[in-house]
């Protein structure tokens, strides 16, 4: 029988919601405490959400929490989760595990050298559309992987997010950004990249922020903005990745494509949990995927534009909780987030090298979740 896991927070953003409201509808795991370089901000959640507003080493100290979540911006991903680590706790970050792939590396290393687990964001590859689309390649409905198309495209973060600065910093940008939701997926379709190859610019150095409260704050870029690449996966398929902020409008409007020996994948947005994916044989009629008994599909969030989308962000948290019990290995782990960020660097890195990147990490493709309704099946 699973214990309920007491976990903590460090990080109280936008972001945060998601987790202590995670955290609230789950059986598994419950919200000890909460602490922000910002204390009010703590204090915020804290109330809202019955949970202790603390400051960083009390939460650290507390023998209570053994698995910390780290939901600050992506440059203080690495040196807050090393904390963690030090501080003898488990931790599960929000992408990228690190703003660079040397960092998440040597996080990685100090975590194994202490016997501790890591784990990351994406968790969406969990949710019952792409466990569908896994499940239907896997059961050869595509043949034999051999291409196919990722598409992240919009005009980025500063029309809506309150403070979008770290979108524009190292460790953001669409690539570092968006992309461990992209190459995720792709990971849990198709296995681990061998080598990949990119060019990238910056399309603007200069963004506008229009959301509030920051309006008309300038924000200088640092990272590229469009980024169009290849990535080789090691089973052989190459899939083109498109990643760009710097886009008005455009009607490529899968996100996820894969073409099989036998057939053609429509995936959908690996930013969410639900939708349909459609697939078709070499008679080219596209059918429905069924999603249905699959877990983490039914639309539960009201989205900006009125629109209801499934969102079981931290379910991969929970998974990591129990699996840590269970003494088997979680789902959103550290090693394929690794491997995930060093993939979508060495995009920017071959353009700037105008070389192939030959990965030097590895990971296995995630165990597939079991069908069923809700967070049950992990127990
Ligand atoms: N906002 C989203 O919709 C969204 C969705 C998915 C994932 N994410 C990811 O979640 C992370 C956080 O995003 P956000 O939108 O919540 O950002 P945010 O800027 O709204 O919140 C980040 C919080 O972390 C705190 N912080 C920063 N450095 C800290 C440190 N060293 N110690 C303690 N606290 C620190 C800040 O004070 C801030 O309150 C990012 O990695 C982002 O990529 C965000």
């Amino acid at each position: 029988m699973s214990k309920k896991t007491t976990i903590g927070i460090i990080g109280c953003g936008n972001i945060s919601d998601a987790y202590f409201k995670g955290a609230a509808r789950s059986a598994l795991v419950q919200v000890k405490g909460c602490a922000d370089l910002n204390a009010e901000a703590a204090q915020a959640k804290a109330a809202l959400y019955g949970a202790t507003a603390m400051n960083l080493p009390v939460l650290l100290a507390d023998p209570d929490i053994s698995l910390v979540v780290n939901l600050t911006v992506p440059l203080a991903h690495a040196a807050v989760s090393r904390q963690v680590i030090d501080a003898g706790k488990h931790v599960y970050s929000e992408k990228p595990l690190a703003a660079n792939f040397a960092d998440a590396a040597a996080l990685m290393a100090r975590a194994r050298a202490k016997g501790l687990r890591v784990g990351s964001a994406p968790d969406t590859f969990m949710g019952a559309s792409h466990q569908a689309c896994r499940r239907a390649i896997d059961a050869g409905a595509i043949g034999k992987p051999v291409g196919g198309a990722a598409v992240i495209m919009s005009h980025g973060a500063e029309s809506w997010h309150p403070n979008p600065e770290f979108f524009y910093k190292v460790g953001g940008g669409p690539v570092l950004d968006m992309g461990p939701y992209y190459v995720t997926q792709l990971v849990n379709l198709l296995g681990p990249v061998r080598r990949a190859v990119g060019l990238a610019t910056i399309g603007n150095p200069t963004r506008t922020v229009t959301s509030e409260p920051l309006k008309g704050a300038k924000i200088h870029v640092e990272v590229p903005t469009t980024v169009n690449g290849v990535l080789e996966f090691a089973g052989g398929a190459n899939v083109a990745m498109s990643a760009s902020w710097d886009v008005w409008k455009h009607n490529r409007t899968t996100p996820i494509e894969i073409y099989g020996t036998e057939g053609t994948l429509l995936g959908v947005d690996p930013n969410f949990f639900g939708n349909t994916p459609r697939v078709c044989g070499p008679d080219g009629i596209l059918r429905d995927v069924d999603i249905a008994a699959h877990p983490f599909g039914i639309a539960n969030r009201e989205m900006r534009n009125g629109t209801m989308q499934a969102d079981y962000r931290m379910i991969g948290l929970v998974d990591m909780a129990i699996a840590i019990q269970q003494e088997r290995a979680h789902r959103a782990n550290g090693d394929m987030a690794l491997h995930v960020l060093e993939a979508l660097e060495a995009l920017a890195t071959s353009s700037a090298s105008g070389r192939f990147i030959n990965l030097t990490t590895t990971c296995e493709r995630p165990e597939p979740v079991p069908l069923g309704a809700d967070e049950s099946v992990f127990v």
